[in-house]
């Protein structure tokens, strides 16, 4: 309309959408679900009751608990066709890569989830690809893995169900861990969402053109996979393993990491909207001790991070940018405990994020936000005429 464009690269200081699901003070490190502190619903709630409050803007009774598990579950099963796509990647495909793919898949094996309008339909589509994604990210580590791929128990409750997945015995056995549910449970909830961070906008954007929720999905994931963003968590043991590898002196990369020159960063570290300690950070460096006292594993790379995270927080350059340790810092020392290999890291912070982007998704579609369509300040050539190649 030739009005006036602000330009804002990376969109800083945009607001995109008008949201009542997450509330972040970057200030002051809060994160807020609906209303419920961060902290109270890593202690007190179970990852499923949170999909729910995201998604539909309450925590649920337990009939209403039930019920959306029983329509989950009933979900939970995915064509054996999809096996055959799998099959087609290279054993050492990057899972998220898969993921993003066998996501966009599910479409054809499941065409009335493509349009969606209808709240109903919403609810149809959501169980479905609540029920299976967890499949698709345990089949994708079994395939990796060279291991059968199966379903766990349907007596079990969701998260536990994806642990046996990802972890039960050739033979089928399959013993619950409690300190390893627990954990998981817990990073899954610290990951559920965080309002309009890079894939949760990629989800919004793709859905704001009425593509369905599967394939919006799956470009959040693909958005996810970026280092800068979900792929983080990967390049913190990567690069707490290369420190380790390198004799662990923390002194030489923190230099690398404020050298203009030198694109190395200290992976983990700093937050576009926090500038303050990231509130989940907190949360998962006192669980990771937690965990491997109560595992009894002792894991050096979790000493070196903390020696990192003492430097940074003392050092000026680090001090006066305000950049603290993410979400991402100490999550791979987590899953690491868990017997989670490192290129499953990201697809952990995948099933994490899968309610918060869905809830993101479904509101944006009950709004009737219009089509995501920004625009940009020209500074390209002048109008030219066309030469014939033998004139160029
Ligand atoms: C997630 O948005 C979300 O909510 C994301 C997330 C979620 O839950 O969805 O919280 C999950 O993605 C967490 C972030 C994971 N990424 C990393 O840990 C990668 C390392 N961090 C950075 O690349 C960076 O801090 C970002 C991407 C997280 C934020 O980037 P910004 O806001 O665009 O900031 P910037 O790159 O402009 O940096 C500002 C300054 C720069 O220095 P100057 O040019 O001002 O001199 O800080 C420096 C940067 O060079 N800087 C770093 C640094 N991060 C920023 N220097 C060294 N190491 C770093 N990690």
């Amino acid at each position: 309309t030739g009005g006036v464009v602000t330009l804002d690269p990376g969109y800083k200081n945009t607001g995109a959408c008008e949201s009542a699901i997450t509330f972040l003070d970057g200030e002051k490190g809060v994160l807020r679900y609906r209303g419920y502190a961060i902290e109270e619903l890593a202690e007190k709630a179970h990852f499923l009751e949170v999909c729910y409050l995201l998604i539909f803007g309450e925590l649920p009774t337990e009939v209403q608990l039930n019920k959306f598990h029983e329509d989950i579950k009933a979900q939970s099963h995915v064509d054996e066709d999809v096996k055959r796509i799998l099959d087609g990647f290279p054993k050492a495909a990057h899972p998220m890569g898969v993921l993003s793919s066998l996501t966009s898949a599910l479409v054809a094996f499941n065409p009335s989830s493509v349009n969606v309008d209808s709240e109903e339909d919403m609810y149809k589509a959501i169980v479905k690809i609540l029920g299976k994604f967890p499949v698709l990210t345990a089949w994708t580590y079994r395939k990796r893995m060279g291991l059968p791929l199966d379903y766990g128990g349907d007596t079990l409750g969701y998260v536990d169900n994806f642990l046996k997945m990802m972890f039960k015995k050739p033979s089928g056995d399959y013993t619950t861990n409690e300190i390893v549910l627990k954990a998981l449970d817990k990073l899954l909830i610290l990951h559920a969402d965080h309002e309009q961070n890079c894939s949760t906008s990629t989800v919004r954007i793709v859905g704001s053109s009425h593509a369905g929720l599967f394939v919006s999905i799956s470009a959040g994931i693909a958005a996810l996979w970026g280092p800068l963003h979900g792929g983080a968590n990967q390049a913190v043991i990567e690069m707490l393993e290369e420190i380790k590898a390198d004799g662990g002196d923390t002194k030489k990369f923190m230099a690398k990491a404020k050298d203009k020159n030198d694109p190395f960063r200290l992976m983990g570290f700093g937050h576009r909207v926090y500038k303050n300690f990231d509130p989940r950070a907190k949360i998962i460096k006192k669980a990771a001790d937690d965990v491997l006292e109560n595992l009894g594993i002792q894991d050096d790379i979790l000493d070196i991070a903390k020696a990192l995270e003492k430097e940074a927080l003392e050092d000026p350059y680090f001090v006066e940018r305000k950049l603290y340790p993410n979400v991402d810092f100490y999550s791979g020392i987590i899953y690491r405990a868990l017997g989670i290999p490192v290129e499953m890291f990201t697809p952990m912070f995948a099933l994490g994020r899968l309610p918060g982007w869905i809830a993101q998704w479904r509101e944006m579609r009950l709004n009737k936000e219009p089509i995501g369509r920004p625009r940009q300040i020209y500074i390209g050539e002048k109008l030219r005429e066309f030469k014939t190649v033998e004139k160029r």
